[in-house]
């Protein structure tokens, strides 16, 4: 039975089912994470919550301390960390209020601290990221929310922009054809500095909208907002059943 983080995304601040033990503030060599780790408990086993962009939500995704974030995880004995997140849909079965388990990742973004290997050139290590997400971990919450009968996407390429503006029309028509389903904000340098840690991290996305140019007009706040509720709460049974399940392991 492993440890498992969550880091919550937009929206996701807290899991409700969780009963809090403590909040624990890391101090990392990397500055301050986003928020202290809340550690609880869920159906006897540890669980460790960190909200992404703080709590409350106020840093914009090109200011997240990715490396605070998962160094404090680490430091607070995670073994594995499903990453919730909400994205745009770009192809069609990345429909608004469905959760998608991506297999891939194209990084468009720029400028953030995306490696632990920066300071000390001697021990640069490239780390192998063919499958950017842990396949063990992906496919057990596919079945978490298979055996939930929850109807959500196996699959799909995630493409990680620079926000916090949304993207342009023939931004997210480039983005397709270089084979993109989902678009976020968050998903790297995430997925690579979990990797340099050594840590198995799988994505569960939340699809709040349609990307831009995917539907008629323009993308509203309010629409995001529902999509998100009904993706969330889908999200939290998810989480309970895949922590039910690793009872068992
Ligand atoms: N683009 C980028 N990030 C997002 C979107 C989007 O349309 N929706 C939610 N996060």
């Amino acid at each position: 039975m492993k440890t498992t983080a969550i880091i919550g995304g937009s929206g996701f601040t807290q899991i409700s089912s969780i009963k809090i033990i403590e909040q624990k503030t890391y101090q990392t060599p990397y500055g301050s994470p986003s928020s202290a780790c809340s550690i609880g408990e869920l159906y006897g086993q540890k669980i460790i919550f960190l909200a992404r962009h703080g709590n409350p939500h106020t840093i914009a995704p090109h200011k997240i301390n990715y490396r605070a974030n998962l160094w404090a995880l680490k430091q607070a004995g995670a073994e594995q960390i499903i990453a919730v997140a909400a994205v745009g849909g770009i192809t069609p079965a990345m429909y608004p209020a469905r959760i998608a388990i991506p297999e891939q990742i194209i990084d468009y973004s720029y400028g953030r601290e995306h490696t632990y290997f920066a300071e000390n050139s001697e021990s640069v290590e490239h780390i192998d990221f063919t499958f950017p997400y842990n396949e063990s971990l992906r496919q057990q919450i596919i079945l978490s929310a298979q055996s939930l009968k929850l109807n959500i996407q196996a699959s799909g390429v995630y493409g990680c922009t620079q926000g916090p503006r949304l993207e342009t029309a023939a931004e997210i028509t480039r983005m397709q054809a270089d084979g993109c389903d989902l678009v976020g904000m968050t998903g790297m340098p995430e997925a690579a500095l979990a990797r340099e840690l050594k840590i198995p991290y799988a994505c569960c996305a939340i699809i709040a909208n349609w990307a831009a140019g995917k539907s008629t007009g323009e993308i509203s706040m309010p629409e995001i907002i529902i999509n998100l509720d009904q993706g969330m709460a889908d999200t939290e049974q998810l989480l309970q059943q895949f922590f039910l399940t690793q009872t068992s392991l």
